[in-house]
Parts: C-alpha cells; structure tokens; sequence
C-alpha cells in the first residue's frame, strides 16, 4: 500500500533567532513527525528582510527541501547573481513577479522535487496583488502549472502553494480557484497565523496565514518601539531591527493521501517558546512527548 505523504510548512522565517530556531529543531520534527517534506518561507531571514546565499545554504543544510520567498525576496542583492548562477537551487521566487519573458527574473517560481520512494512534488510560490507591488494575476499564472484535476492525475503525488499575500479575502479567492486541483494553498506575509486550518470541499488543504518563525514579544517579528515610533512620525526615522527574544516556531502539518494528492488530514503546527505571550503552542500528537525537548531547543539550551 502507498503510504500517505507527510509535510510541514512553516511560516516566514524571521532574523537569526528565527533561523537558529529552525534549523535546531528541524532534525528532531523531521524524524518524529516521520516528514517527506520540510518546506519555509525563508523572505525574512536575513535580519528580516531578503535571505543571503549563506543563510540560505544554512537552512537547507539543517534539513529543510525548499525555500520560498516573497515581496521581499530582492533585499539582499547577494541573492540575485546566486538565483541566476544556481537556478535548480530549492529557492523559490513568487512566479508572478516574472512579467517580461524576454528579460526573465532571476530565480525560478516553482521546483519538481523527487523525494524519498520516487514521490513527486511541485511547490509553486505566487504573490498577492492586494496590497502588494502590482505583479501578473497569481491564478493566471498558476494555470499552465495545475492541471484541472487532482494532483495525481498530472503525475504529482502532491502539489503544494504558498500563496504570499497580505489579503484574506484574496487568499480564500485563490484557494476556492485552486480546490480540487492542488493538495494545499497556504498563506504566508503577514506573520501572524489564522485559526482557519481546514480542507476545503474538493480536498485542498488551507490556511489563510501559517504565521512565522521568529519572536512574538515584537510586531511582526520587528522591534516594537521602532515600529510603534514608524506610526506615530511621519519621518521614520529609526531602521527597523528584528526583536531580539526567543523565537516561536509557526506553520502548518498536513498528510496528504497517497492515492490522490488531496489533503486528508491538517493542523496548525505551532512551538510557543512562552505559554504566556502572543502564541499559544498547538502540535501534531506526534510531538507532544517531544514538546519540552523542542521548546528548548528554540532558544538553544
Ligand atoms: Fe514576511
Ligand atoms: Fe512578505
């Protein structure tokens, strides 16, 4: 019998501390939640904005298959002659950012990865237009990628999206487009995670944000006082820095049936390093045993 296929995807990694956190806990949940797959948005590690070749290689290094990114993918320019010297490297670009194929974005929008037992996945990263820097229709560009039924039936055994956008409603318009042809669409940017984990009617797995990996004692994983300072003043005048503090990890759990790519069982994967603030610590059974060892591991003790 095909066993069913195991992934987490966590949310935006934020600065060192959410990077440390990552990669010392990505050992331990990759074996006890028996992963296929481990997938992050990784738009905000380098300090909180960009990723660097050098982080990045760190990440995957500590277990991790691919990266995505988001509207913050170009911050660090080391990035750009990597994407364009690497392109089979598992980092991801939002797809509809590329509009002009005669002068092609560095960097790819989506990666085939063969993972253990010849399985086949397709990631693909798009970008909201809400709020966001004007960019091609996501759903426009997804289309030549999703065939118009279930994964299996395009020779993947699971297709997965991380819809980067800030708003929920388009999030929701995406996933109603894209349920029944996909495995699962999760929403990344706005670092805070939704309580609307589900599988929508034709079986796409779902959530409007997975949140992020970084300190929640912060706004969005900033420096509170800088950010509060940007709101009140209309000259910004202190640049934002990562709060310093221990990171939380945030993101989603979803086992995906072998027989037909769609989503058969998810819950919200979420590591408080403190019961008591923002984040409320919320596993997979499977980890509960293993839930002091990790929130150890977050701060590194
Ligand atoms: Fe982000
Ligand atoms: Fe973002």
């Amino acid at each position: 019998m095909r066993k069913n296929l195991r992934v987490l995807f966590l949310g935006d990694i934020v600065a060192a501390n959410g990077r440390g956190a990552v990669m010392r806990c990505a050992p331990l949940l990759r074996e006890v939640l028996a992963l296929d797959l481990l997938c992050a948005n990784a738009e905000n590690a380098a300090h909180g904005f960009g990723l660097t070749p050098k982080i990045a290689e760190g990440l995957l290094e500590s277990g991790l298959d691919l990266l995505t990114s988001g509207n913050h993918i170009w911050d660090q320019p080391q990035i750009i002659d990597y994407l364009r010297e690497n392109p089979t490297a598992p980092i991801l670009r939002p797809l509809n950012m590329d509009s002009a194929p005669r002068n092609p974005l560095p960097g790819r929008g989506y990666a085939d990865l063969e993972i253990a037992a010849g399985k086949r996945v397709r990631v693909i990263n798009v970008i909201g237009r809400v709020f966001l820097e004007a960019c091609e229709h996501p759903f426009f560009a997804l289309e030549e990628l999703i065939s118009a039924s279930a994964p299996m039936e395009d020779g993947l055994d699971a297709l997965l999206i991380d819809f980067h956008a800030e708003a929920t409603g388009e999030k929701l318009s995406l996933a109603r487009l894209c349920d029944g042809r996909a495995s699962a669409l999760l929403g990344t940017h706005t670092h805070i995670p939704s309580a609307d984990t589900c599988i929508l009617p034709k079986g796409l797995a779902y959530q409007s944000d997975i949140g992020m990996c970084g300190c929640y004692d912060s706004i969005i994983g900033m420096d509170s006082e800088k950010v509060v300072e940007r709101y009140l003043k209309h000259i910004p005048r202190a640049r934002l820095e990562p709060a310093r503090g221990v990171a939380s990890l945030s993101g989603i759990f979803i086992e995906i049936e072998a027989t037909t790519g769609y989503a058969k069982y998810v819950e919200p994967f979420r590591l408080a390093a403190n019961e008591t603030g923002m984040l409320r610590t919320s596993l997979p059974e499977e980890c509960l045993p293993y839930k002091q060892e990790l929130q150890r591991m977050l701060s590194g003790d």
